[in-house]
């Protein structure tokens, strides 16, 4: 269960478990500050999701989730305080056509992590923060998050229905911006609740609110080393926005050979 690391060279082989724990990105804002980070799987062509033909659903696709990378999305998640996802993940939760991907070191396997959250003062789940224009969000799926806060960020004007039918289920919805939810706006956010460590689960569209708001800090990308084409995709960020430079923090070669792990700092808007 090793990966050997390309950048910074090194030629010793390292871990996968704790590869990404020992980050402590709960500890590396500054006070007052909020660390936000992303994390996606791509294929080499970029793919992200693909649509299925049956249910017409974007996904992740099978061919390119696996076990290894999933353990590395749980360490990310065991440093997080909180989990900024889409209301689109649970309409598809709610279809059956989504992993439940917020609990943290549910399964057997991620019990350490359960563990170590505990030993570093962290609650046992991270709060949820909802980023919805429409307020078009399952109760259902979302009454699935028990022990935790849940937000739902959105806009102004947004349908008073669906609003006052979240309230009642004891999530607290808080308008942040006109039209589309604003990056800045949802940092502002964090930081007011003292959120420290902001983990970024959802797709091309929040990846854009954070990347043209200039307020992501870091990414996490593995490329799969598979090629997908197809017709119907998503790639790790949709939308018009300034360039933003990048740096290369560490690239790793997972010794199954099939994928390399990268972790980029957002350096802003320098292009
Ligand atoms: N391979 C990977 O690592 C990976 C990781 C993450 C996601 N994915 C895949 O990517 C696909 C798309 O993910 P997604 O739908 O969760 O993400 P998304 O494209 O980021 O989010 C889409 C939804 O989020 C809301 N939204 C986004 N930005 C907004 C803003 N600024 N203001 C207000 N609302 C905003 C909208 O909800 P409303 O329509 O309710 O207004 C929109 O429909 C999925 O198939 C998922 O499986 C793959």
């Amino acid at each position: 269960m090793s990966v050997q690391c390309l950048f910074p060279e090194s030629k010793k082989d390292i871990p996968l478990h704790q590869l990404y724990l020992g980050l402590n990105l709960h500890r590396q804002a500054m006070t007052g500050d909020v660390l936000i980070y992303s994390n996606y799987i791509a294929s080499l062509d970029g793919r992200i999701a693909l649509r299925h033909e049956q249910t017409g659903e974007f996904s992740v696709p099978d061919s390119i989730a696996n076990k290894r990378d999933w353990r590395l999305y749980q360490e990310l998640a065991a440093q997080a305080d909180v989990m900024i996802t889409s209301a689109r993940y649970f309409r598809q939760l709610d279809k059956g056509c989504a992993q439940d991907l917020l609990p943290v070191g549910q399964e057997p396997d991620y019990a350490d992590l359960a563990v170590w959250r505990e030993e570093q003062g962290l609650k046992s789940q991270t709060d949820v923060v909802i980023v919805s224009a429409s307020l078009d969000i399952p109760l259902y799926a979302v009454q699935s998050l028990t022990n935790r806060r849940v937000w739902v960020l959105t806009v102004q004007g947004a349908d008073a229905t669906r609003r006052n039918l979240l309230e009642d289920s004891g999530i607290t919805v808080v308008q942040a911006g006109t039209g589309q939810v604003q990056g800045k706006a949802l940092k502002d956010f964090l930081i007011e609740h003292g959120y420290r460590s902001a983990y970024m689960i959802a797709g091309p569209a929040i990846h854009h609110t954070l990347l043209a708001a200039g307020v992501l800090n870091r990414l996490f990308l593995t490329t799969h080393l598979s090629l997908l084409g197809h017709h119907e995709f998503h790639t790790i960020l949709q939308g018009d926005m300034p360039a933003s430079k990048v740096e290369l923090n560490a690239l790793y070669l997972d010794h199954s050979g099939e994928q390399i792990f990268g972790q980029y700092d957002i350096k802003g808007r320098e292009i």
